[in-house]
């Protein structure tokens, strides 16, 4: 029977809510793997009081950005364990026109020796981790995939169709970033614990940990990885301290799970988000719905109605409602 409680208890809310990329957010770091069109319903999820956003596996930052742009956030603290991500965040928030400025010049030197160029740039990275050089790869390789090979060289291969973002586009997205975070941001780049002893009630922490199916030492595409056991105690520390979390767990196609949920003694909230149909799926005819997973502690209060619909929806309808009246 307790067994029976603890799996119901585990049921997640299936959502229905489609959400989109929101209009206008920079996004200067192309990363796969990024929350920009997840971003709108989770930053509709914060806590108004919120008055720190702290992400410790930041990426490209796609939830910071969408938060400081709908001026949910006005304070950051952003890491990743990827050192050149961070060093690229730097620059990128601190000296926005000169990164540009070196981006370009990048992307002019390409042009019609495309893939020399590539190669000569990530032999570059390889030995100097510049920031616009580690731009310029992200912008050009395939899938905008960060991998390395075993003696950490980064051996991502360029996408022959792309020429990467066209650097005044580059330009805006980079000069908008640094609008809303300079000043207000602090960067680090070590393991996500140590940024999560740092946390305190009023924070709001958004964790989108790597894929569970990706970090065996095997897979080189991300280079650090974290144990499950690690993090269920990392997130029970945050619960004793009272502080409100979002974490993006994996999720689903169809019926096929990736990856081990969360354990239900978290007493946390499981939403399951559409996120479409995988490209697999598509290609061999069968309608496998994907599912991203959310995970929310007690702090975050919203109603199910929200959870179900996202925020924008349940407003539409209440207008709909007064209307009517
Ligand atoms: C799924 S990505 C995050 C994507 C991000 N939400 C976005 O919108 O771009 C996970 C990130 O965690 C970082 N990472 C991996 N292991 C880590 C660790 N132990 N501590 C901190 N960051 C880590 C990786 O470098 C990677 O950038």
């Amino acid at each position: 029977m307790k067994k029976l409680a603890r799996e119901l208890d585990s049921v997640p809310i299936l959502s229905v809510a489609t959400p989109k990329p929101i209009a206008g957010v920079p996004h200067p770091i192309p990363y796969q793997g990024s929350k920009r069109q997840l971003a709108s319903y989770i930053v509709d999820l914060f806590p108004k009081d919120s008055h720190r956003l702290i992400e410790p596996f930041a990426g490209s930052a796609a939830v910071s950005l969408a938060a400081g742009h709908t001026r949910r956030i006005r304070r950051w603290l952003i890491n990743d364990l990827h050192r050149p991500l961070i060093d690229l965040w730097d620059q990128i928030i601190r000296n926005p026109e000169d990164i540009s400025d070196r981006y370009q010049k990048n992307w002019k030197a390409q042009l019609g020796n495309q893939r020399a160029y590539y190669d000569l740039v990530r032999d570059r990275f390889n030995s100097h981790h510049r920031p616009e050089d580690f731009l310029y790869l992200l912008a050009r390789c395939v899938k905008a995939a960060i991998r390395y090979n075993s003696r950490g060289e980064f051996n991502n291969s360029p996408d022959n169709r792309r020429l990467g973002a066209n650097p005044d586009t580059m330009r805006r997205h980079i000069v908008g970033a640094s609008a809303l975070l300079k000043g207000r941001c602090s960067l680090s780049s070590v393991d996500y614990r140590e940024v999560l002893e740092a946390a305190q009630p009023g924070d709001l922490v958004y964790m989108d940990p790597p894929y569970q199916g990706v970090v065996d030492t095997h897979n080189h595409r991300y280079r650090h990885g974290i144990l499950y056991d690690e993090f269920v105690t990392a997130l029970e520390r945050l619960r004793r301290k009272r502080v409100a979390f979002i974490v993006s767990y994996d999720g689903r196609t169809g019926m096929k799970y990736h990856g081990r949920a969360l354990p239900a003694c978290l007493g946390l909230t499981h939403v399951e988000i559409p996120a479409g149909r995988s490209t697999q799926s598509t290609l061999l005819g069968r309608d496998d719905s994907t599912f991203e997973s959310l995970y929310l502690s007690p702090e975050i209060e919203v109603d199910d109605h929200q959870l179900r619909h996202g925020r924008h929806h349940a407003v539409d309808t209440m207008s709909l409602f007064a209307e009517i009246a």
